[in-house]
């Protein structure tokens, strides 16, 4: 039996959307699996499988100290029997913040690297010293991020659901280019970047869906102004946004993807963007990484506060 459950949909009652006749559905991929959840397993599986075709018995891949991505590498590779190793970007600092302290407690082997080596994560080079240093591993691009990951999160909508307009937060953009590929032609996607100036996603997602892409024409979109300064960066604003919003709708966000994801869309809504359409929102997850920001701008898990 696969530990993964399919995504629940909630509908969300919003007077806001009731007024303009919108309709709200959630698709939960946060409940799909308590340690692998949102889009993450949809980016790790046909890794995985490739890993164990290759008879490799070693993940390596890469994020930073609250990453999503390294957090549910470490619960796949102890589930499914590999080995993990997280090429973390700076410098060790101890005691482990909760997402490492619970990447080695699933087994993943720590391997710290400063910030002017990190950026070279998709050289050659790099690439080449990791296999000198660690032997026959299988790498996997930061966050999931290559055509494996696309394949993945074509499954992520299933056909029967009902949609005018799908809703997603973007990093990388690997989730948006699968789901995009699932698309019919009468729906349209919408990707929120949730860092600054995501415009130069669009040439990186084109590229993503390209090997897929034979002569369908997707419809789909980023809307950029709702970074809030930038990657992990939150006000005020939408943190009380959250709030409000997992009080009335029972629906819990994490601050560095959905929170802006749906933040976007209810004041779209607001300003008619969206009129007579069901629009679906795509929860991915994120939830274990929960920081905020103390006004000094320290970052501090939720769970401590
Ligand atoms: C919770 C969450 N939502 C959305 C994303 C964005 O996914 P992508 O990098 O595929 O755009 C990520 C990053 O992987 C994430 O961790």
């Amino acid at each position: 039996m696969s530990p993964f459950a399919s995504p629940p949909i909630q509908k969300i009652d919003s007077k806001v959307a009731l007024a303009k006749d919108v309709e709200l559905y959630v698709l939960r991929l946060d409940l799909v699996h308590p340690l692998i959840s949102g889009n993450k397993w949809y980016k790790l599986k046909y890794n995985l499988e490739a890993a164990k075709r290759e008879n490799l018995d070693t993940i390596l891949t890469f994020g930073g100290a609250y990453s999503n991505h390294i957090y549910a590498t470490a619960a796949a590779g102890n589930l499914f029997g590999l080995k993990t190793i997280g090429v973390i970007r700076g410098e060790e600092t101890l005691p482990l913040n909760p997402t490492l302290e619970f990447a080695t407690s699933q087994g993943m082997q720590l391997v710290y690297v400063d910030r002017q080596t990190y950026k070279q994560r998709n050289s050659e080079t790099l690439r080449k010293d990791l296999l000198d240093r660690f032997g026959k591993v299988f790498i996997i691009p930061e966050g999931g991020c290559n055509l494996d990951g696309v394949r993945g999160c074509r499954e992520i909508i299933s056909q029967d659901i009902e949609f005018d307009v799908a809703c997603i937060a973007c990093g990388t953009g690997t989730t948006l280019a699968g789901v995009a590929l699932s698309l019919n032609t009468q729906q349209h996607l919408i990707g929120f970047p949730v860092l600054k100036g995501g415009d130069f996603l669009k040439q990186d997602i084109e590229g993503l869906m390209a090997p897929y892409q034979h002569n369908i024409n997707v419809s789909w979109e980023l809307i950029c102004n709702y970074h809030f300064g930038g990657y992990a960066k939150v006000n005020d604003e939408l943190l009380r946004f959250a709030r409000e919003f997992e009080m009335e709708c029972g629906v819990p966000l994490d601050y560095v993807y959905t929170a802006k994801m749906f933040y976007g869309v209810m004041d779209l809504v607001k300003e008619g963007y969206f009129d007579k359409r069901r629009v679906l929102l795509i929860h991915t997850g994120g939830l274990q990484g929960n920081v905020i920001r103390d006004t000094q701008g320290c970052l501090f898990h939720k769970s401590n506060v």
